[in-house]
């Protein structure tokens, strides 16, 4: 398959990428901003056809569509922190870019998976069983996660309107190689590495439901080869965690004392607890996560980064400062 992978510069996007080349013709249409890199693709770089250009370019992106049996949606603004401290530029590339891929595909009559995340749902209490289904109803609570829900429903009304062939998924929390150091676990692991102290938001009661990248990815694959169009599912490996019981985890298969971080100022609105039900994609398509310890899937991520300075270590001192501009 001719395949286009927006945002494959990036965290889940380049673990795609290099997973998708052995059998498949990959274009990666990425901005390259903070958040991407092309070392992410180095060691598939001879096998890539890397184009830096911007979603919202659609000139561009008609043309690339044009040339691709199918596209694969990763590219948008990730991370909740930036989104509170300047909201503009997710509006334009998670809303504005998936309305200019969806008229590039919709002119093409291209395969769509669009990529998106269980935040679009909000948050669940901390002290019931429930889970996120196909039809809980979409309450977003940051920026971040309204342009992603607003991403979704554009998807949902060009299937719609104009019978697009997309799929959607919403994926709980990924941890894995290659993720920006902003985010929790790899800021977490490279602060002890650079001899800072880690840092958790409030009290850390906060539950996230964990799935290694790879597991994501596959179940992506899974969709893109035999989803119904028109359907979402949710993407979860069933791993709840709360933020205090990773962040000493973390420091526990570091060999350092499990309480040796400190408590920062909490992000505002800060969404409780997040879980998905993934019985659907169990049926139908025949998924199940395969990294399904999470302590050993920590400690090979703690190995990755320890053996990874050289692609993260650049990065560490911006993201610290501006977290410390922040309180955080
Ligand atoms: N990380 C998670 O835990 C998680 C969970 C569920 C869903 N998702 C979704 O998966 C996708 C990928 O997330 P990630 O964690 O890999 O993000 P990331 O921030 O690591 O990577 C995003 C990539 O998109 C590129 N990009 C951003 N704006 C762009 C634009 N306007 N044009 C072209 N490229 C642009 C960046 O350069 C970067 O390479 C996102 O859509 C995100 O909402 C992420």
């Amino acid at each position: 398959m001719r395949l286009l992978v927006t945002g494959g510069a990036g965290f889940i996007g380049a673990n795609f990428v290099h997973g998708s080349v052995r059998d498949h013709e990959v274009t990666v249409l990425d901005a390259l901003t903070y958040a991407g890199s092309r070392e992410a693709l180095a060691p598939v770089a001879g096998d890539i056809r890397l184009v830096e250009g911007d979603v919202t370019d659609a000139e561009l992106v008609t043309k690339l569509v044009a040339e691709a049996d199918a596209v694969v949606h990763f590219a948008a603004e990730t991370h909740v922190d930036n989104a509170l401290a300047d909201p503009e530029p997710f509006l334009r590339s998670n809303v504005v870019g998936t309305f200019t891929i969806l008229e590039a595909v919709r002119r093409h009559g291209v395969r769509l998976h669009h990529v998106s995340t269980d935040e679009v749902y909000g948050d669940l209490e901390l002290d019931t069983r429930r889970r996120f289904t196909e039809e809980t109803p979409y309450n977003p609570s940051s920026p971040y996660s309204s342009t992603k829900a607003a991403a979704d429903m554009l998807v949902r009304a060009w299937v719609r309107s104009y019978g697009v062939r997309a799929t959607i998924s919403n994926c709980s929390n990924n941890y894995g190689p290659y993720q920006h150091v902003e985010k929790f676990i790899p800021r977490t692991i490279t602060n002890v590495l650079t001899g800072r102290r880690p840092k958790l938001y409030g009290s850390g009661a906060n539950v996230r439901d964990w799935i290694h990248v790879d597991d994501h990815n596959a179940a992506v694959w899974r969709i893109l080869a035999d989803g119904q169009a028109g359907r979402t599912y949710l993407i979860g490996a069933e791993c709840e965690r709360d933020n205090l019981t990773v962040i000493r985890t973390i420091l526990t298969l570091m060999g350092r004392d499990p309480d040796d971080f400190d408590h920062v100022t909490d992000r505002a609105g800060h969404d409780l607890r997040y879980a998905i039900d993934p019985t659907p994609l169990y049926d139908e398509l025949g998924w199940a996560p395969k990294h399904t310890d999470f302590d050993e899937g920590l400690r090979a991520t703690i190995d990755w980064y320890r053996d990874n300075e050289s692609w993260w270590g650049p990065l560490k001192d911006v993201v610290e400062a501006a977290y410390e501009e922040r309180g955080q």
